[in-house]
């Protein structure tokens, strides 16, 4: 296997791996390295069942989406990110990430990392962008740093799921799936639980506000959070293939699903690798003292 950078900050591609048959335990850690490493991990040229993607993806325990309509019928720790109806209905998830976010930041132990794999791909746009939050971290001035160092922001999915219903694109939740998601508190910054890195951990899909401050100075925090992890510097853009599987460090990066015209078939399968409570440098502190 070799590992292969593609960005001078983040990102990499494996090269020489086969997710058709099982890992040895070495090649299986020498990826896990490379996750942590760069972040998002590019593996292309796969031909993968839904249950050898899961088999692969297990890094930890899987999720289940709660959005159950769009999970793969024979695999449900898939969920279906997909544009394309049958019978008139959606197979999947049509706008999935259609803005900056980190995939289940909205739960109390957020996702670890999750694997992305191409089925059908549209002949225009669909790239996915990836920006990485420790570099924008890095590139914070640092009176902002420190400004922000101890500070806990809410992260709230109903708050994305009324966006996105009131925009008429994906169906209100029900107030069964409203109440299996409630809001939540993480830190602003969050020390990666592999490599101690800080990180930025907010972002304009589910993060709303700021606890502790001013209303005002928390969305000016917040503009000022989001305009650092937008720089171009600090950002990947991933042109799929199909059979590219991508699997990304959601403690690490934000993504965002570029879309592409809406008559295009467009159907990836996602698992989504289950993680732990984010900590910051203020729970550390706490934790030494
Ligand atoms: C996602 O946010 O999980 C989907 C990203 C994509 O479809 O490019």
């Amino acid at each position: 296997m070799e590992i292969r950078s593609l960005h001078p900050l983040f990102a990499a591609e494996a090269l020489g791996v086969d997710l058709s048959h099982p890992l040895d335990d070495d090649a299986f850690g020498a990826l896990r390295r490379a996750f942590e490493a760069h972040s998002v991990l590019v593996i292309r040229g796969q031909d993968i069942t839904p249950a050898q993607q899961v088999a692969f993806s297990r890094l930890g325990e899987l999720e289940i989406h709660v959005l159950k309509q769009f999970l793969h019928p024979e695999a449900p720790e898939i969920l279906l990110v997909s544009n394309e109806t049958r019978d008139g209905k959606p197979i999947g998830l049509g706008d999935a990430g259609h803005y900056w976010h980190s995939d289940l930041s909205y739960l109390a132990e957020p996702s670890l990392g999750s694997a992305l794999y191409a089925r059908v791909l549209p002949r225009d746009g669909g790239d996915t962008l990836f920006a990485s939050m420790h570099a924008a971290y890095d590139r914070l001035d640092p009176t902002l740093r420190a400004r922000i160092h101890h500070l806990e922001a809410v992260h709230d999915y109903a708050y994305r799921g009324d966006i996105q219903a009131d925009a008429g694109t994906r169906p209100r939740l029900t107030p069964e799936q409203r109440a299996r998601v409630p809001p939540v508190v993480h830190p602003v910054v969050r020390l990666h639980d592999g490599t101690g890195r800080p990180a930025l951990f907010v972002n304009e899909g589910f993060t709303p506000r700021i606890l502790g401050v001013p209303e005002e100075e928390g969305r000016t925090l917040l503009g000022a959070l989001f305009k650092a992890s937008l720089d171009p510097s600090v950002l990947y853009r991933h042109r799929w293939r199909v059979g590219d599987l991508v699997l990304w460090d959601n403690r690490a990066v934000t993504h965002l699903a570029t879309g592409c015209p809406a008559d295009q078939a467009r159907t990836l399968h996602r698992t989504t690798i289950k993680g732990t409570r984010p900590i910051g440098p203020r729970a550390n502190a706490l934790a030494a003292a």
